[in-house]
């Protein structure tokens, strides 16, 4: 019996699976109710009591060794199944992640905003829900001017009127309070107005608005900043023309249009024959304003713009229905990181 225990054992030691599946009938040979130590077990029983206690200690010896053997060679194949490779042939391409991109309403708004900080002007924000004052009041705005109709505001209280804003222009209000000339900041923002949405309206569009206020500030450095941009945005070649307009915060005030870029001035039908496409307002900050905003009139002068972040990525991409920004579909949106 002495020498089926060694044998046994030595078997139990060389033992080396090459998949895991064969460890369990390895257990079950050997420690299995018809397994060979299992019949040594029973072999025991009938030896002489003087060799018991030998035979006994070989005996347990080796349920020791097979035991722990099992429980070894499992934990080695439980490593080597979580990391072995769930494709098999690793030199196949694997699936490529489709990236994200940029809304072009982003894309433009980031543009806008470079462009100006070229010309040293920092970004400025502000609430969304605003109050009388920074949207109308302190702009200038009669007290019986149209904007300030239910019509075209959406207000969320009245008396005291709590509205959502209706352009960036009330950013001009808010960096006014809190900063003395000089001034320079282009203020990107959503705003809000009660329109009916078609291909060219909506009631949640974008704006970015700039404020420039120093001394000795005039018109002709308004024309010749926006003259910049424009070829910054649309090309070298572009043109610009200013057209008498009328805004309650500036006096003067004009409309600025670019030439159209896609006819080259010659007149299509995207700009409707005229060769000209309108862009944004400006103006001089109107005096009333500077006074109502702690500014002294006399010593600072400023010019201001405001332009509809959708109107320009709709002239820039080509694009003809603005509700196409609002919808969100991807393959809309995908188009526009490499145009710029
Ligand atoms: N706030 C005007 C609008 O929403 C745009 C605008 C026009 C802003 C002239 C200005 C400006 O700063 O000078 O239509």
């Amino acid at each position: 019996m002495n020498s089926k225990i060694n044998d046994l054992l030595a078997r139990v030691q060389e033992f080396h699976p090459k998949a895991a599946a064969e460890i369990e009938d390895f257990r079950i040979r050997i420690l299995g109710k018809k397994g060979e130590l299992t019949s040594l077990m029973e072999e025991f029983k009938t030896v002489a009591p003087e060799r018991k206690r030998e035979l006994g200690q070989s005996l347990n010896a080796l349920k020791q060794a097979a035991l722990a053997k099992i429980a070894a060679l499992k934990e080695e194949f439980a490593d080597a199944v979580a990391s072995t490779p769930a494709i098999e042939d690793m030199s196949r391409p694997g699936t490529a992640e489709t990236l994200g991109s940029r809304h072009p309403i982003s894309i433009v708004k980031n543009e806008i905003i470079d462009i100006f900080s070229r010309l040293g002007y920092t970004v400025a924000e502000g609430p969304e829900i605003e109050d009388d004052w920074h949207v109308f009041s302190a702009l200038n705005f009669p007290p019986e001017h149209p904007a300030r109709d239910m019509q075209d505001t959406f207000f969320i209280e009245k008396t005291p009127d709590i509205l959502l804003r209706t352009h960036t222009s009330s950013i001009q209000v808010r960096t006014m309070e809190h900063q003395k000339p000089p001034i320079r900041v282009i203020c990107p923002g959503r705003v809000f107005r009660n329109e009916a949405i078609s291909y060219r309206a909506h009631c949640i569009f974008h704006q970015v608005e700039g404020l420039y206020i120093d001394k000795g500030v005039s018109f002709a450095d308004l024309k010749q900043s926006l003259l910049y941009f424009a070829k910054e945005m649309f090309g070298e070649q572009t043109r610009i023309r200013m057209r008498p307009s009328y805004f309650p915060f500036t006096e003067p005030s004009a409309e600025v249009d670019v030439s159209c870029n896609l006819c080259g001035g010659k007149g299509c039908n995207v700009c409707k024959g005229t060769g000209w496409l309108e862009i944004l307002g400006c103006g001089m900050v109107d005096p009333n304003v500077l006074e109502a905003n702690g500014i002294d009139s006399h010593e600072y002068s400023g010019f201001a713009f405001g332009m509809g972040v959708e109107r320009i990525a709709m002239l820039k991409f080509g694009v003809k229905d603005l509700r196409l920004y609002f919808e969100n579909d991807v393959r809309f949106l995908q188009q526009f990181e490499s145009k710029l």
